[in-house]
């Protein structure tokens, strides 16, 4: 049996994801989707081509990992494409933000992200691909998103490092970096943040996920080692190789009160 891993399957990017596996492949027998939004899942697999696993898990739990590694287990599935698309953020200064808020984000965008990579690739052979779905907030730090720059930054090199050591088994790894996508879930969920969420007034030239996930999708097929899924992030991710640090954040300093 060949599958594709999905998680946050249930909306914003995973979800396209979806979407796109059922218009574009052929030789996928079934789609893991992962979320903790049961009726979402049921939702998106009543409309999908492909037979769809809802698993309803969360991902920050160990147990979760757990769960899909005894299910590959079971199975003994051909993994042909795994998308780590769960994540989210929180805006707002790091003192003023809970603690567990923070955990978090670490919890999902990081530990989540390799530990489903580690379970699932055992079941990788040649041709199979990993969609890590970083951000252009791994491209630099920056201040009021502190933790989930971190955190992005943190998978963008895990991502870029797995590629290489992957590449003998042809399987590629490819570090998604979107900018700012203004119709998921993402936006609202960072706002509301204990403490802050105001730091970030508005999200100019914002993208949309329908254009994110096509493009990075075929940037994945092509085998490129990042994707940059737009014009702000493409400019971001150059601009932020030869800037200095403060001087980005200082220009971010300036945006973000626009
Ligand atoms: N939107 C942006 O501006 C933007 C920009 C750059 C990068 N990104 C990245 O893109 C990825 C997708 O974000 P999105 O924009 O599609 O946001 P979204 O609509 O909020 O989707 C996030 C997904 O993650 C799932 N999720 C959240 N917490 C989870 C948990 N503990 N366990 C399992 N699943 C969990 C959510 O499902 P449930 O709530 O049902 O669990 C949802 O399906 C994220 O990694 C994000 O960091 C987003």
């Amino acid at each position: 049996m060949r599958i594709a891993v999905v998680t946050g399957a249930s909306s914003g990017l995973g979800r396209e994801y979806i979407s796109i596996i059922n218009r574009r492949e052929t030789d996928i027998d079934e789609i893991w989707a992962i979320a903790r939004r049961r009726e979402r899942l049921l939702e998106i697999k009543a409309s999908s081509r492909i037979p769809v696993r809802e698993m309803t898990l969360d991902l920050t739990d160990k147990e979760s990992i757990l769960a899909v590694s005894e299910a590959l287990l079971r199975e003994k599935p051909d993994v042909v494409l795994l998308i780590n698309a769960a994540g989210f953020g929180k805006i707002g200064e790091f003192a003023d933000m809970d603690v567990s808020e923070s955990e978090r984000m670490i919890e999902l965008n990081c530990r989540a992200a390799v530990s489903m990579t580690r379970v699932c690739l055992p079941y990788m052979k040649a041709g199979a691909r990993i969609m890590e779905v970083c951000s252009t907030a791994g491209f630099q730090p920056f201040q009021t998103l502190t933790v989930y720059a971190a955190s992005k930054a943190f998978l963008y090199r895990f991502s870029r490092a797995l590629r290489v050591e992957l590449f003998s088994r042809r399987i590629k790894v490819t570090a998604v970096c979107p900018y700012w996508i203004k119709d998921t879930e993402f936006i609202p969920t960072a706002k509301d943040t204990s403490g802050g969420g105001r730091e970030v007034r508005h999200f100019p030239l914002s993208s949309r996920v329908k254009g994110v996930a096509a493009v990075s999708y075929n940037d994945s097929r092509l085998g490129l080692a990042v994707s940059t899924p737009g014009p702000v992030c493409f400019v971001h991710r150059i601009v932020a190789k030869f800037v200095p640090s403060e001087l980005m954040m200082g220009l971010w300093a300036l945006l973000r009160r626009i």
